[in-house]
């Protein structure tokens, strides 16, 4: 199936951060957009918005000076809806509420040809029901951008329940002719995303909650040993704590108040506080000229012990083992005959998160100097790994454990003792979410990897996670969270456990 033409007239309607954008890159993709807003000043800013950005990326060189002029002239304003009658595509971006955008798509029914696709950049109405009301739904699709739209690669491609598969394969062909990343999926709340996003601010606000650290270790665990671009409280921040509790309570509702995705009290009183975040200069953090943003927790140097003792060949244990003997420690072979060990050095015994706390396993094992290693993006490269210890650790075993990964060049965080710790925790969890996503048909394997590096930046697709750690694990570690909180929050995607009895992978 291929995109639509070149001749095809594209219309957006709605002149806002998404309506410009949106225009923007049909208008660079070689299309002629007619833009039309209810406020004309405000489609006439956001077209004069666009030719500046033309010109800047031809002055910086990212755009010829012949293309940034052809696609300026592209570009049209339309003071009346009747103007859009000549489009092939009408791309929606107006105020988010189902009754005003149906009685704009009723309206445009009436003006655009029968083969006119319509879509809606809409985040978090339901594509069945924007089509309900429509002569012929077949031709209606969701087409939902991310913001800013000219940076961001993905669109979800969203097909409500009359949407015809042709219409979402020919905008799918579109969004690639337009330089984006499309991937397929069903209407259902929150989509891909904004579903699947849902635990990497929700365990945070659960650590919050338990008093596991802080909102800057927090986020400093997760860029620097986690990998991700923002912690989860400054991108909270940023996004703005109004938006990101609505998205999250629309979905709550939308899954008729699943436990998974219950919203934070937390965040709640943020809002009623009125910190919003950055824009209201406070959120999790004070912003403004005299603010000093928190940097998060690290230990303190401690001496290295003299060698430490590696045991399993896991790709954990060959990663840390290569650290510690670039930095030139002495590595022996464990004796103990546990095989979960990671590595021991000082009477202490290290693991990696297995769900369980280190106090827990310390009594399970009946070894009181236990201590918990958090999970890493990469345990070559991590700048920080992080540690959870058990109450009846003995201090000169915690300090032992921290010299030696001083040594190998980690920064250390020593953090709460809590279930499942912070990186671990919420791969768990965003790979049962995508898992869930894929067992109910939402959208294939690949789409959900695709969409959660492309639309949020993750460093990792969650299912491609899932495999590099093991299905075993994820499974584990979610089954000693749902035991040890008690809670349906942490119940086990349907799909995670078929793949762990198989021994398959997501991408066998
Ligand atoms: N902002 C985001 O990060 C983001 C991301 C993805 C999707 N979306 C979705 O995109 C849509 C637009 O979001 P936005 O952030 O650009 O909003 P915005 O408030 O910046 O712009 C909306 C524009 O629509 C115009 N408008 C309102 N009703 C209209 C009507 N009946 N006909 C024509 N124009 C009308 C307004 O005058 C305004 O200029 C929403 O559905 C939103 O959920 C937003």
């Amino acid at each position: 199936m291929s995109g639509i033409t070149k001749e095809t007239q594209v219309a957006v309607v709605g002149g806002g951060a998404m309506g410009a954008g949106i225009a923007q890159i049909a208008a660079a993709a070689g299309h002629q957009v007619v833009l039309y807003d209810t406020r004309t000043e405000a489609a006439e800013k956001a077209i004069a918005g666009i030719h500046r950005t033309f010109t800047m990326l031809a002055e910086k060189g990212k755009m010829s000076f012949d293309l940034a002029q052809a696609s300026s002239k592209r570009l049209h304003l339309a003071s009346d809806l009747q103007q859009l009658s000549k489009a092939g595509l009408v791309i929606e971006a107006i105020v988010e509420n189902l009754g005003i955008k149906q009685a704009l798509f009723a309206e445009l029914e009436n003006i655009v040809a029968d083969d006119c696709i319509l879509a809606s950049n809409t985040s978090s109405i339901s594509i069945t029901a924007l089509a309900a009301k429509l002569r012929l739904p077949g031709r209606f699709v969701g087409m939902h951008f991310f913001n800013p739209v000219p940076l961001m690669a993905l669109v979800e491609i969203i097909r409500g329940l009359a949407t015809e598969q042709a219409v979402a394969d020919q905008l799918y062909a579109t969004a690639q002719d337009w330089g984006k990343n499309p991937v397929h999926a069903k209407s259902t709340p929150g989509f891909i995303v904004n579903r699947v996003a849902r635990p990497y601010y929700a365990e945070a606000l659960r650590l919050l909650n338990e008093q596991a650290a802080d909102p800057a270790t927090i986020d400093l665990i997760m860029r620097e040993s986690g990998g991700f671009r923002m912690g989860p409280f400054e991108l909270m921040d940023m996004i703005g704590h109004d938006v990101n509790f609505a998205v999250t309570n629309t979905v709550y509702q939308a899954y008729f108040n699943d436990p998974r995705f219950t919203p934070s009290l937390l965040q709640q009183e943020l809002l009623s506080a009125g910190y919003l975040g950055k824009k209201s200069g406070r959120g999790f953090y004070h912003y403004g000229e005299d603010a000093v943003m928190p940097q998060g927790a690290s230990e303190a140097a401690q001496d290295a012990p003299a060698q430490v003792a590696m045991r399993g060949d896991c790709v954990v244990t060959s990663a840390l083992a290569e650290r510690f003997s670039n930095a030139g420690m002495t590595l022996v072979a464990a004796t103990d005959d546990d095989d979960e060990i990671l590595f021991s050095c000082g009477d202490a015994r290290v693991y990696l998160c297995d769900g369980r706390t280190a106090t827990q396993r310390a009594h399970h094992a009946q070894f009181a100097n236990t201590i918990v290693l958090d999970l890493a993006l990469d345990f070559l490269s991590a700048k920080r790994v992080v540690l959870a210890v058990a109450d009846q650790c003995h201090p000169s075993a915690r300090q032992a454990v921290i010299g030696a990964l001083q040594a190998a060049g980690y920064a250390v965080t020593c953090m709460d003792d809590v279930a499942g710790m912070v990186v671990m925790r919420t791969v768990a969890m965003l790979a049962n979410e995508a898992a869930d996503a894929v067992n109910q048909g939402v959208c294939d394997v690949a789409a959900v990897d695709t969409a959660m590096q492309k639309g949020v930046n993750y460093p990792r697709g969650p299912l491609q996670w899932a495999d590099a750690i093991g299905v075993a694990r994820i499974v584990n570690v979610l089954q000693h969270m749902a035991a040890w909180y008690g809670e349906d929050r942490y119940r086990i995607s349907p799909l995670l456990q078929r793949k762990k009895c198989s021994g398959r992978k997501f991408y066998d």
